[in-house]
């Protein structure tokens, strides 16, 4: 972790934030085509214990420490992103066409905040394209698919753009991630609404029924993606809709669109305008909402807990408070891929 904070982060905080997304992207790809390399890296950030692993929605887990979505959107990288350690990858948000996302600049560092702010209005190449990456998948990586509706969807047909996701993407995929949370997407958080939020779960369960009797496989595991930002009522709406459209369970939390706690200088917050603030700032809200989801639900539900993990006790904090498994995106930003491993030894230590 030293050799990545103070070598290499302060040289890919020099520029642009995308154009590093980007870099980084190639880069991984080009070293990992290097004979031995995946051996190399294997050796360096994994780490086999049995310890770590785990048996969630009848998945059985390397280990609980999982890529968040939105870092390998359409599906390119999993293979080595999975080498660096983690236990499961979330590909997407993906949509049924392909799109662009919103006008550059779209993504904005907060150092001193250890934080970051996204409008990038899921660009991506669509699920045909996601179709195709996800068949390359030999070493039969774990891997979520985050699902979402296109821009110029209406709320009234979104239900229609996640089926087709869903669809397409169900014999890929070992759980679905339903994404009803972006800040990024004008209208969407609408869709959390508990009237059409059962709809559209209902009849992606319904889906999911049809499919698993053609394909003669098990139902997929569906989750929900919640935002950070719902009161308690509309927390204990979401636990009513879980329950009844019997998901297995939720992600919690998408980024926020509050901007309260920063230490960033307000003016430099203001001027970089809309969108999900996500990172350590983001660490207790998003554990508070883990928490009265546990508190409140009569019924176990998985519950995936990102938001926040800086460190490996943000991971256990996140576990104690009611998550089976966790992910990182930010983290993983300002700490690099040595937190994957500290985290592993540190959850291995708390036995948890
Ligand atoms: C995201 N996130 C996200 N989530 C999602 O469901 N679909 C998406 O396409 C994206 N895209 C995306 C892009 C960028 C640049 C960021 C920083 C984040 C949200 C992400 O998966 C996660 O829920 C939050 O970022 C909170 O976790 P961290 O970043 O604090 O660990």
């Amino acid at each position: 972790m030293w050799f990545y904070k103070n070598l290499i982060r302060p040289i890919f905080f020099l520029f642009d934030p995308e154009k590093i997304h980007y870099f980084t992207f190639r880069s991984l790809k080009f070293f990992f085509k290097i004979p031995f390399s995946n051996f190399i890296i294997r050796s360096v950030y994994h780490s086999s214990d049995q310890k770590t692993s785990r048996v969630v929605m009848g998945i059985k887990f390397p280990n609980p420490i999982g890529l968040a979505a939105g870092f390998d959107k359409d599906a390119k990288l999993y293979s080595e992103l999975s080498d660096l350690g983690f236990g499961f990858i979330e590909v997407g948000t993906v949509t049924p066409l392909p799109q662009l996302g919103n006008p550059r600049p779209r993504l904005f560092r907060l150092p001193k905040d250890e934080s970051i702010i996204n409008r990038m209005g899921f660009n991506n190449k669509g699920i045909e394209s996601m179709v195709q990456e996800l068949n390359k998948n030999k070493n039969k990586v774990i891997i979520g698919g985050n699902i979402g509706k296109n821009k110029i969807t209406t709320n009234e047909n979104a239900h229609l753009d996640y089926e087709s996701c869903f669809e397409k993407l169900f014999p890929y995929v070992d759980y679905f991630a339903v994404n009803v949370s972006s800040p990024n997407t004008p209208g969407l958080r609408a869709l959390q609404e508990k009237e059409p939020l059962l709809k559209l779960l209902l009849s992606l369960q319904k889906l999911n029924l049809q499919l698993s009797k053609v394909l003669q496989s098990t139902q997929k595991p569906i989750l929900l993606k919640i935002a950070p930002d719902l009161t308690e009522e509309q927390l204990l709406d979401i636990i009513e809709v879980v329950n009844s459209s019997n998901l297995a369970g939720v992600i919690a939390t998408n980024t926020t669109i509050s901007r309260q706690g920063l230490k960033t200088n307000i003016d430099d917050v203001k001027s970089i305008g809309e969108g999900g603030l996500s990172g350590r700032i983001l660490m207790k809200k998003s554990t508070d909402v883990i928490h009265y989801l546990r508190k409140n639900s009569k019924r176990y539900f998985t519950i995936i807990g990102v938001g926040g993990i800086h460190s490996p006790q943000d991971a256990i904090e996140k576990m104690k408070a009611g998550a089976d498994l966790i992910q990182l995106y930010t983290g993983f930003i300002y700490e690099g891929p040595g937190l994957i491993k500290k985290i592993k030894s540190e959850l291995i230590k708390s036995d948890l």
